[in-house]
């Protein structure tokens, strides 16, 4: 008899799955960042990583599993083969070419869109009851990509979107006004990249709409320049890859959170890539940021934004442009 059979008298078989396990496709600095705020936020207790670079993958996996004491005894399981995430709660698919200095999202679209044609049937195949959350970029027109290349209801395919827009937006008004972002309610919609649409008429704190005390607020004619913060949020991607490289860790937390209120079916509100075709008179088959309540079906509800007519039509305008690409597309 062994040292464990000596140990333990076995009563029943142990569970293997959790019921709350997440895929993360793609170990690079996003993949990372969303596997550890998944991890030390409690999202999930099972966590399952897939790349096709068997080093770093087995790097990652050990400096993990290294601390896994600290996250709750969290189980942290990676291979080059997705066999491993068989039954996999949620999928998050990080994988691919990011932007380069001076390049734009849609610039990686092709590159990125030939590694979805890989991953997506792969995930489905071992999860078909899985929700996709897409990441890689450009990420709208990648989560249209991956729901036709999956063959899921189009509530089980969500972008990370432009929940990471709204929350950058957040956080800038938080500075201007001095209150917690948090306090700040306001949302990015639209494309997540240089097209997004900011809401201003709805921009509120604690009720008091800011368009009520400053009616130019974001138009190219008001005297505080409210707009500017947009423009900071377009450009925050921009200026966060040039000074270091990449973006990380807001995209990881902003994942997490959208995985967090699948798995625990909470009906949050966050700002994410959604079908849009048949809302705010959208005419193209295309996939943009909305707010939409999530819960352990995806995505249940997109809420119904009044708009004023000029958020409308570049609503509008970011859906043709995603058309546009999208007809370019090999797939
Ligand atoms: P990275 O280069 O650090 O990592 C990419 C990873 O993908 C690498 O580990 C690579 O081995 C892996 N990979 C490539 N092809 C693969 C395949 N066929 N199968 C499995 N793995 C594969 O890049 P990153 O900085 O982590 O960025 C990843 C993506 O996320 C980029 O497209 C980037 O633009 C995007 N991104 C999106 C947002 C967002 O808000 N949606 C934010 C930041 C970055
Ligand atoms: C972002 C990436 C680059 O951080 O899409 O916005």
């Amino acid at each position: 008899m062994g040292t464990k059979e000596a140990l333990f008298t076995n009563v029943s078989i142990p569970v293997r799955s959790s019921g709350n396990k997440v895929t993360v496709v793609g170990v690079g600095q996003v993949g990372m960042a969303c596997a550890f705020s998944i991890l030390t936020q409690h999202v999930s207790s099972h966590v399952c990583l897939i790349d096709c670079v068997e080093d770093k993958l087995k790097g990652e996996l050990l400096d993990l599993q290294h601390g896994s004491s600290f996250v709750k005894n969290a189980k942290v399981e990676a291979s080059t083969d997705y066999a491993i995430s068989a039954g996999s709660k949620v999928c998050i698919v990080t994988a691919g070419a990011r932007q380069r200095e001076g390049e734009t999202r849609l610039d990686l679209v092709q590159r990125n869109t030939d590694i979805m044609k890989f991953i997506i049937p792969q995930l489905v195949k071992y999860s078909p009851d899985t929700i996709l959350v897409i990441v890689s970029n450009p990420v709208d027109i990648l989560t249209h990509v991956a729901w036709k290349l999956s063959g899921l209801p189009k509530h089980r395919v969500i972008g990370s979107g432009t929940n990471l827009d709204s929350s950058r937006f957040r956080f800038l008004l938080s500075q201007r006004l001095g209150v917690a972002p948090t306090s700040c309610h306001g949302y990015i919609i639209g494309e997540h990249g240089d097209s997004s649409v900011a809401v201003w008429s709805g921009v509120n704190i604690a009720g008091v709409r800011l368009r009520e005390l400053n009616p130019k607020m974001g138009s190219a004619n008001d005297a505080e320049n409210w707009s500017q913060l947009h423009q900071q949020v377009i450009d925050s991607a921009y200026e966060v890859i040039k000074l270091k490289g990449y973006t990380s860790w807001a995209i990881g937390l902003s994942v997490s959170h959208i995985v967090g209120a699948i798995i625990r079916n909470t009906g949050n509100i966050q700002a994410v890539s959604v079908h849009v075709k048949g809302l705010h008179d959208i005419e193209q088959d295309v996939f943009l940021s909305l707010p939409a309540v999530l819960g352990e079906e995806g995505v249940t509800d997109v809420v119904n934004q009044i708009l004023s007519v000029e958020e409308k039509g570049k609503l509008q305008s970011s859906a043709k442009l995603m058309a546009e690409v999208q007809d370019g597309l090999r797939f």
